[in-house]
Parts: C-alpha cells; sequence; structure tokens
C-alpha cells in the first residue's frame, strides 16, 4: 500500500516489475523500437508501453512527440490528458508540458510562484519513418532505423498491416518469422507447400544484420485474374530474409518464373519480456493485388503462426545453445541465438 519513506533516488530507468534483467533492459532501451502506427497519433494523447515502461504520444504540428506516461506531480496517467497549443496536459490537475519535458504551466500556482525545476517530464527520443512511429528510451541510440527503401521509394503496392499483439517474447516472434521449417505444417490455409528436406545454408554475419537465402516451394499466395493463376499451384521462389538486430526482419520472396518480388517487412516491439506487438509493412512489386488483400493474406499468415508462437515454453529465447537442439535448416536461428548473445543479451543470471 505504501512505497518506503526513504524512496527517493530508487527509481532508475527500468521499470521495478520489469520482466527484463537489468543488463537486457539496458542494451534493448538503447535501440529504436515501433511504438504506433503513424495513424494511431493524432492530437490526442496515445498511451503505449515499451520494455515495461508507460510512453505516451502526441502530435503537434512540429511532429510527434514521446515521453514517459506518468505525470511526476501525482502520477497520472498523461494519456488521459490533451494536447492544448502544441503543450501537453495533464488531465488530473491541469499541468502543462512542452516537448522536451519542462513544465511550462501549473493552473493552481500563483503566476509570480517560481515552477519547481524537478517537474520535468522524462522526455524520449522519438521519430516517424515508414509509417510508424519509432522510440528510444536511452538518450544515445546504439543503432539507428533499419535501412528499408522499398518501402518509401514506390516500387511496388504498400500494405501497412494493423499491428497485433502477441503473448511471446520478441525473440521468439523474430525466429518464428525466418524459419522456413514450420511453413509447411503452420501455413496450410494460406502459402505453405509440400514437405520438403531444406538443403543447408549459410547465414551472412554482417555487424547488426543477419541475412540468408533459400529456395522454397510455396503454394500460390494469390488466385485469381489479377495474379494469373486460375487454381491454387505451387511456386518456386527464393526466399532472402535479412533481420536487424534485435529485432527487424525483411524478407524477399522473389519468383524467378515471373519475374516478380514481394517483401515482407516486421518489426516485434518488445511491450514486455512476454507481450510483443508486431509491426508488417508489405510491398507487393507486382502490383497485382490491391492492399486490403494484402493485409488479410498476412493476418491470416499471423493467425497460423500465433497458436505455436504463444505456446512456445519457455517464452524467452534460450541463448545457451544447449537449451535446444538443432538441425541444419535451423542455421538462422542459432546465428540469431549467438548474435543476441554477442550484444551482451542474457548475460546476468537473475531474471
Ligand atoms: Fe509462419
Amino acid at each position: 500500500m505504501f512505497l518506503p519513506v526513504k524512496n527517493a533516488g530508487a527509481k532508475g530507468p527500468r521499470p521495478a516489475h520489469s520482466g527484463f534483467s537489468e543488463s537486457d533492459w539496458g542494451i534493448l532501451a538503447s535501440f529504436w523500437h515501433p511504438v504506433a502506427l503513424s495513424s494511431e497519433v493524432t492530437d490526442k494523447p496515445w498511451g503505449t508501453t515499451l520494455l515495461d515502461v508507460p510512453v505516451v504520444l502526441y502530435r503537434t504540428p512540429e511532429g510527434v512527440s514521446a515521453a514517459r506516461d506518468v505525470c511526476p506531480h501525482r502520477s497520472a496517467r498523461l494519456s488521459l490528458g490533451t494536447v492544448r497549443d502544441g503543450r501537453l496536459v495533464c488531465g488530473f490537475h491541469g499541468f502543462e508540458y512542452a516537448a522536451d519535458g519542462a513544465c511550462t504551466r501549473i493552473p493552481a500556482l500563483a503566476a509570480d510562484t517560481p515552477i519547481p525545476r524537478k517537474l520535468c517530464l522524462q522526455a524520449y527520443l522519438c521519430q516517424e519513418r515508414y509509417g510508424l512511429v519509432w522510440v528510444c528510451l536511452s538518450k544515445v541510440p546504439r543503432a539507428g532505423l533499419p535501412e528499408w527503401p522499398h518501402i518509401e521509394d514506390g516500387s511496388g503496392i504498400v500494405a501497412v498491416v494493423p499491428p497485433g499483439t502477441w503473448n511471446a517474447s520478441a525473440a521468439r516472434h523474430i525466429e518464428n518469422f525466418t524459419d522456413l521449417c514450420h511453413v509447411p505444417f503452420i501455413h496450410t490455409s494460406t502459402f505453405g507447400g509440400p514437405e520438403v528436406v531444406i538443403e543447408p545454408y549459410e547465414v551472412q554475419v554482417d555487424g547488426m544484420k543477419l541475412a540468408f537465402e533459400a529456395p522454397v516451394v510455396e503454394r500460390v499466395r494469390y488466385v485469381g485474374e489479377d495474379t494469373g493463376y486460375a487454381q491454387p499451384q505451387l511456386n518456386h521462389a527464393i526466399y532472402r530474409y535479412e533481420t536487424i538486430l534485435p529485432f527487424s526482419t525483411s524478407v524477399k520472396v522473389h519468383h524467378p518464373e515471373k519475374g516478380t518480388t514481394y517483401r515482407v517487412f516486421d518489426v516485434g516491439s518488445p511491450v514486455t519480456a512476454s507481450t510483443t506487438r508486431i509491426f508488417q509493412i508489405v510491398v507487393d512489386e507486382g502490383r497485382t493485388v490491391p492492399a486490403e488483400a494484402l493485409i488479410d493474406f498476412t493476418e491470416r499468415i499471423n493467425g497460423e503462426d500465433l497458436s505455436q508462437v504463444v505456446a512456445q515454453s519457455p517464452q524467452a529465447l534460450p541463448l545457451d545453445l544447449r537449451d535446444e537442439i538443432h538441425i541444419p535448416a535451423d542455421r538462422m536461428s542459432v546465428e540469431y541465438r549467438r548474435a543476441l548473445a554477442a550484444l551482451g543479451l542474457g548475460a546476468d543470471m537473475a531474471r
């Protein structure tokens, strides 16, 4: 019911209840993560969570701003407030804050009384790109955003998929997204083809990027006059995956026979250690399928993955390679785990 009498200074940037270890939290907080669609952030404050931290986003003529979703006065949720004249206004007592976090007005305080200096929001780095709002909880980002020019250069129909929230860790989601083995078994109503042996492949590791390419026999993704496929049939494709640490992946699906290319860009945003908001953008360079159909198909694929991934136990991704058994087709998974460990993740025993 009460916090301790001597509690001042106990608060660090990582919430006390966080399911991330202190070390893992600090590393993940130093990366950019998407936290909302641009369309979700208006001049009405919008609350979300990143790495267990409550975050409020709001839009002014200067762009989108982000701050800890807690008013330092009485710990009210600022996302319950409003935006007025470019200032974030707490709905509880009317305190107003500028984008840099400084309190600029307290209605109940006499005009000639100075505003306490400590009354300052924790503002976060924030930027918009690819139709998403990205936040970094650290003052110094360790890396930039993924460079995905195909979303922006007009090379195809672009579809932003409504984000879904999975009760799974972001790392388990990324492994699922880059896993070839599961496709014939899970994606039986979408693009899964026949059971096939997956030949060994190499993973190129270059700094924060892991990439591999493999042939895949998939079922034709769309059937209809527009695509030239009247009936479901098998299609030979080349998949090229590029994962950018910690949780961003793009897959290029190329069909050599038709000369068409289809891309999916995927980011798992770590809401908590076991909850992930999935942001996906599809680019169809064939321009044969309307955006609504691209979204519908992607959501059906996600639905097929969901039941398996949320049931994986433990939800945390094992970074000790001895904890799960690997086959040659899991090369990407093995290299991903090694790369996460090389970042320093999973280094401390205390959870
Ligand atoms: Fe899948």
